[in-house]
């Protein structure tokens, strides 16, 4: 087999990247966008010493599941990776990519009890982060796949149409005021990137990351950003001196302020800093928030909330019980989540600032520990401080299920995994957030 050696080939898998599977004399090759039981003619573009890459040249039997990707930047963006096939067939895939993955890093026979996809899969997401790039003039969009190289953004179909807008129109008036891109090899330029955030009543946070202080420009820019689009409730300049590809700087400018950004879910109400996390998809978070609330009973009086964030989980579940103590390593998320506390009008939790692993020790009578780590899973020293206190119940909110299936191997001896369920928080995209219920066994 060589470097551009053409084969016909059937794709008898997916990998859980969503690159097909083929076989040639038992020697895998991982072909992007090819589909089981397609029959395609493929070029080979990279080899290992086990297994292999190949691209399509021409597809000679179709998936029945293979649809025409709505977008038309979906092969060259680095967005989402599963806009070739229908969005039944996306949540069979994933269901099954979750269950494969609990086999096969945690050795684990679990099945996938339920998995909550979206009515309309599209324009779901609430924070966008696009680039800048010269191209005779300024361009803004997403990076093309696997690359810095920013391609021009016509259209996106998982942000709002509003983003879009707000990003097309920030370029244009950008242009009009002769702003460049930072250009992060020459180490010249100002613009880096952009942030929007918004909540479900469409309303907006603007944030501009640059390299030197525009001030002046921008204020322009936001007066005139601001009477096409009013719902713009905040405009920041984020100042981000550094050489490196980090994205964001310690300093912001106010360029305008209006008012917080507000989101409010089961009548709970949040202020969403643009720089605290919150998650992206709002009609599928409020799902998987009220399967955590539905998993607390009249039994857990006293709750952590592990890795609480702004307090999204320990608001929404303190009604329901006697104490909620959240822990959080953020400051500014402890101090939105103090303040979420106060709007609410909501006394028995306590916020604290700190790592998991280290502030649970002292707590004392827990009857159940609510986790929603980052990717990288969970802290050894707090899976076995869970274990050493005998906690009575663990409910685990994953975005990774790699690290989930390693967690639940170790918790496995310990707990019975009751339920696990998975919600498409990221439709179109690899991307699956779960959330299991683990109750102790008895001894
Ligand atoms: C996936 S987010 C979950 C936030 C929250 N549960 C929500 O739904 O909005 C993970 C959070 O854990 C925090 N974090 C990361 N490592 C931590 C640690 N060792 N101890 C406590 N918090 C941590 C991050 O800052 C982040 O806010």
């Amino acid at each position: 087999m060589k470097i551009n050696e053409k084969f016909n080939v059937l794709c008898v898998d997916l990998t859980h990247d969503g690159l097909g599977v083929c076989k040639i004399d038992n020697f895998s090759i991982f072909v992007k966008y090819l589909l089981p039981n397609e029959e395609a003619l493929i070029k080979i573009t990279k080899i290992n010493k086990s297994f292999g890459f190949g691209e399509i040249i021409n597809i000679y039997k179709e998936s029945v599941n293979r649809i025409e990707p709505i977008c038309k930047h979906y092969y060259e963006c680095g967005g989402c990776d599963l806009l070739h096939v229908n969005y039944k067939y996306q949540l069979e895939f994933k269901k099954k990519m979750a269950e494969e993955s609990f086999k096969r890093l945690g050795n684990l026979d679990l099945k996938v009890d339920n998995i909550y996809g979206m009515n309309e899969p599209l324009f779901y997401r609430n924070k966008v982060q696009v680039f800048f790039d010269m191209n005779d003039k300024l361009i803004s969009g997403f990076y093309q796949s696997k690359t810095h190289k920013v391609f021009s953004l016509e259209e996106c179909f998982i942000q709002t149409d509003t983003a879009s807008m707000i990003v097309k129109d920030f370029t244009r008036l950008a242009n009009k005021y002769n702003l460049t891109s930072y250009d992060e090899t020459l180490k010249k330029g100002i613009l880096r990137s952009m942030l929007i955030r918004s909540n479900s009543a469409c309303e907006y946070i603007i944030v501009i990351i640059v390299r030197h202080d525009i001030e002046v420009a921008l204020k322009n820019i936001a007066e005139e950003l601001k009477r096409l689009y009013p719902n713009i409730i905040q405009f920041i300049m984020n100042l981000n001196y550094k050489e490196t590809n980090t994205i964001l700087g310690k300093k912001d400018k106010i360029i305008f302020y209006n008012k917080m950004l507000y989101e409010v879910v089961n009548n709970i109400k949040y202020v969403i800093d643009y720089k605290s996390f919150f998650q992206i998809n709002y009609v599928q978070m409020v799902k998987l928030f009220n399967k955590v609330k539905d998993y607390i009973t009249i039994y857990d009086k006293t709750v952590v909330d592990g890795y609480c964030g702004v307090g999204a989980i320990s608001l929404q579940v303190a009604n329901k019980v006697n104490k909620v103590f959240g822990i959080e390593i953020v400051e500014e998320a402890i101090t939105n989540a103090n303040l979420n506390k106060e709007i609410n009008n909501i006394k028995n939790i306590d916020f604290i600032l700190g790592k998991t692993e280290k502030q649970l020790k002292a707590i004392k009578n827990i009857d159940c520990i609510i986790v929603d780590p980052p990717r990288k899973g969970l802290d050894i020293e707090l899976v076995n401080s869970i274990v050493d206190k005998k906690i009575n119940k663990i409910i685990y909110v994953s975005c990774n299920v790699a690290t989930l299936a390693r967690d639940l191997a170790v918790f496995n001896k310990n707990y019975n995994i009751i339920e696990v369920n998975a919600f498409d928080l990221f439709p179109h995209t690899k991307g699956l957030e779960m959330c299991c219920l683990l109750t102790l066994k008895n001894e």
